[in-house]
């Protein structure tokens, strides 16, 4: 199954030659995602010749092809991580028997609406990011964004394979779907409200990068211990590309936090304004933005108490993180897990059955995951002799779905009256002057070797190539 066919109009490793039928309808969805693409993908860029890794086999020790590529002829793949033999199910009611390689027809409408979900998501990004390439802060930056638009673009293949080989009518009209619901529309918007977001400048690309693509790394690792192998195999490729956007968000606001300081410390100024005026973002801004993105992406999960969580479980078509490397029943009917609740003025503490907390458990898993990035932004902070540190904002803060949608928490976990929040949630969220001010940093810079005044070079380059390197080829 590993042998990439790599000469077929679309790259693909599951011998789609050998099934015509699917073959000739993905082929016919193909001109639809390249509008697609051309209308909602990265403005003004088809032109570009990009210097692009390129997904060309699965081999953990070799898997990308690095060279430029005009992002309208990437070549978008089907990639599934070679099959175990003998796979089972590792977890809910099927435990032990063997993985399902086609949909089971009893769980085939809630299969179908999970990989609907996950693959709205990857489309939705690249419009949410489409106008940035216009104020890059370096040709290297517009380089990992195309990466990362690219990228999504092929997640989005994965998930539509899925569709069409495995849903049949269904499937290919829900492919078609995918393609027409657009990021923001009032009329037609993507399924979830995170995405739905506008992502205006490098700040909101990094942020999102950082926190919501690492929600993807998490339903991924959820989805990849799915009883259906054919979704665990390809979110298990999936989640190899993702790592890079991770590294791009997490270390573009490193790069950030760490010219910031670097000119605090220079010109020996601390207040937010006389730091804004010297042309770099201050940090309790970059604060300000983190707590909006990271309380937005906690919705993703969904309500801490969930029957739908506990049937995807019970039923084997989603894991938990790391399934077979906990060391319980994986069945969880007599277990408990803590959740938090509103008791009037107090937010305390509750134990519910396992099975129906498993969203608050991935939300646990991610906050982890994020927290470990802060510490390392903390690190540049307190390298530079600053005093300031960042802090994720409590997990009831800011939310919209779940128990704590309506109520009003502060970062630090008090329960507010609506007036006490109105008067003190502009030091919390990034307000408007915030976002215009951050705006007015975006100028773009695309020359190789340099970056614009608010963000440090990176530490090294894209596979080894120089920081002056002509990551971006204009035409
Ligand atoms: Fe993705
Ligand atoms: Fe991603």
């Amino acid at each position: 199954m590993s042998n990439v066919d790599y000469n077929e109009r679309i790259p693909n490793n599951v011998h789609l030659s050998d099934n015509k039928t699917l073959q000739r309808a993905l082929e016919r969805w193909q001109p639809a995602y390249l509008d697609w693409w051309k209308e909602m993908g990265p403005e003004e860029s088809t032109k570009f010749e990009v210097y692009l890794r390129t997904a060309i086999s699965v081999d953990p020790k070799g898997w990308a092809h690095f060279d430029y590529v005009k992002m309208p002829d990437y070549r978008w793949g089907i990639f599934l991580t070679p099959g175990e033999a003998d796979r089972r199910i590792n977890f809910g009611a099927h435990k032990g028997e063997p993985a399902w390689q086609e949909v089971p027809g009893e769980y085939r409408s809630t299969l179908r609406r999970i990989i609907v979900t996950q693959g709205d998501t990857e489309p939705a990004s690249v419009e949410q990011q489409r106008h940035l390439g216009l104020t890059c802060p370096s040709l290297y930056d517009l380089r990992n964004i195309f990466q990362v638009n690219v990228e999504e673009g092929r997640h989005l293949w994965a998930m539509v394979y899925l569709l069409h080989a495995h849903f049949g009518r269904d499937g290919r009209e829900e492919a078609e779907a995918l393609l027409e619901r657009r990021s923001g529309d009032a009329d037609n918007p993507r399924i979830l409200g995170a995405f739905n977001e506008k992502t205006p400048d490098w700040l909101s690309f990094f942020m999102f990068t950082f926190l919501t693509d690492r929600d993807g790394k998490y339903q991924l690792a959820a989805l990849a211990e799915s009883g259906f192998d054919p979704l665990s195999r390809t979110c298990r490729f999936m989640l190899t590309e993702e790592a890079h956007h991770l590294f791009v968000g997490e270390s573009g606001i490193s790069r950030a936090i760490q010219r910031t300081c670097e000119v605090m410390k220079t010109h020996k100024v601390d207040d937010p304004d006389k730091v804004r005026a010297l042309g770099v973002i201050d940090l309790p801004t970059i604060q300000r933005y983190l707590n909006f993105h990271y309380s937005v992406t906690l919705d993703l999960y969904g309500s801490e108490i969930s029957s739908n969580a506990a049937s995807f479980y019970t039923t084997g078509l989603k894991g938990r993180f790391e399934e077979t490397k906990i060391g319980d029943d994986h069945q969880l009917a007599n277990d408990e897990y803590p959740v938090l609740d509103l008791a009037g003025e107090r937010i305390v503490q509750k134990h519910v059955p396992a099975l129906n907390a498993l969203n608050e458990r991935l939300r646990d898993d991610y906050i982890k995951d994020v927290e470990a990035g802060i510490g390392r932004w903390n690190k540049v902070v307190e390298k530079a002799g600053i005093d300031f540190r960042f802090k994720l904002p409590h997990k009831a803060f800011n939310r919209r779905i779940g128990i704590f949608a309506g109520a009003h928490i502060s970062p630090d976990g008090k329960v507010l009256s609506e007036a006490e929040w109105t008067h003190m949630h502009t030091q919390w969220l990034a307000t408007e002057a915030d976002r215009e001010f951050v705006a007015s940093l975006m100028g773009r810079v695309a020359e190789p070797g340099k970056f614009a005044n608010w963000i440090a070079p990176p530490a090294r380059g894209i596979n080894n190539q120089p920081l002056d390197f002509e990551y971006v080829r204009f035409s």
